[in-house]
């Protein structure tokens, strides 16, 4: 089957790393269609929009999205693009594998996934903004929190690790945390999931001090981002983290950091992170040997000392995405 894929490179890195990303997708998916869409801050200077109704329009239109990542200006009517996407296409679970690359054979190795809810918590966008209080509104919902509950417990059986279901809420202090914590446990019951909620901050820490002891953690908005980039710690940085936003209808893969403006031009970004955002789309498409053969090759690479500066090596971005392109092309 034909695929239809948008391509949105962004701002800042993105269109250093999003190309070596479509490289691995244009080896594996030779017949699909792509199709480019501009989104971000260049696009909010030129027009006045970051993200119009036919951009949306157009994403709509692919089976897939691989996206690079958006400058966000200092300016308070900017909207977030990420948001008015996540919202618009209701890409309600952002599931961030936090992965290392290499197994020390001492069990050592980290796996585990962060399955963040996406579209409501603290980037509900519901704000107001004043000069002497400005206010954000945070919501949790039961349904919004059983449909991320469902896709957490369904990764836990899929991963089959036998470990709890970990839920990460602050509901000592923030109450709208005790229907997100009551209404994932009353789903993993009814999965027969163990479960073990833990206050995120406590868990922030943990997670760096026991990598093993997690599998899968559901989490809401917000926590969710920090907890990811907190682990970015554990897998060589942010160069390394994918990530996937899934809803019913609609796929968008794109790596967890940002447009990085202090290396941006300089072709020195590591573009694991986008690469393997492609590798989790080959596997959204059921090819989930060929998504293994790519990681399999950047662990191949990086231990032999190719990569970019971020991880100690000297390749540049194109480089390391050329080299990755020749190594699976051998398999
Ligand atoms: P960032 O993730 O862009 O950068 C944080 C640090 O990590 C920087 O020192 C950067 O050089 C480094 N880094 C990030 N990706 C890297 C890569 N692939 N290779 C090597 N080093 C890498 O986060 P920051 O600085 O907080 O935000 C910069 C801009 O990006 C802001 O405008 C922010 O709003 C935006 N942003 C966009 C996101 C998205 O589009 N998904 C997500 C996060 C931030
Ligand atoms: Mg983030």
């Amino acid at each position: 089957m034909s695929h239809r894929i948008a391509v949105v490179e962004g701002d800042g890195i993105g269109p250093e790393v999003i190309p070596e990303a479509r490289k691995i997708l244009e080896h594996f998916l030779t017949d699909a269609d792509f199709f480019e869409v501009e989104l971000g801050l260049a696009k909010w200077e030129k027009t006045g929009s970051a993200c119009s109704p036919d951009d949306i329009r157009e994403l709509k239109g692919a089976d897939a999205i691989i996206f690079g990542a958006v400058t966000t200006p200092p300016d308070p009517d900017y909207r977030s693009v990420l948001l008015q996407i996540r919202h618009e296409l209701d890409l309600y679970a952002n599931l961030r594998p936090i992965r290392s690359l290499q197994s020390s054979g001492d069990g050592s190795s980290v796996d585990m996934m962060i399955v963040r809810e996406n579209t409501e918590g603290l980037y509900s966008g519901i704000e107001e903004i004043g000069t002497e209080r400005s206010t954000t509104l945070r919501v949790v919902t039961k349904a919004g929190s059983r449909r991320i509950a469902e896709k957490a417990c369904s990764l836990v059986l899929e991963r089959d690790r036998n470990h709890p279901l970990v839920i990460g809420y602050k509901g000592n202090v923030l109450k709208s945390d005790l229907l997100f914590r009551d209404t994932c446990q009353e789903t993993a019951e009814a999965y027969g999931i163990k479960t073990q909620a833990v206050f995120i901050d406590a868990l922030c820490l943990d997670v760096l001090q026991h990598p093993n002891k997690y599998d899968v953690i559901v989490t809401t908005n917000m926590f969710g981002d920090i907890l990811s980039d907190v682990c970015g710690y554990l897998t060589g940085g942010l160069g390394m983290l994918p990530s996937a936003n899934i809803g019913e209808k609609y796929a968008f893969f794109e790596p967890v950091h940002g447009s990085a403006p202090d290396i941006a031009g300089k072709g020195i970004a590591n573009p694991v992170a986008a690469i393997r955002s492609a590798a989790m789309m080959l596997e959204y498409f059921g090819m989930k040997d060929e998504a293994c053969l790519v990681e399999e090759s950047i662990s191949s690479l990086i231990s032999r000392g190719i990569s970019t500066p971020d991880l100690g090596g000297m390749a540049s971005t194109s480089e390391f995405g050329s080299r990755l392109v020749d190594a699976v092309s051998k398999k």
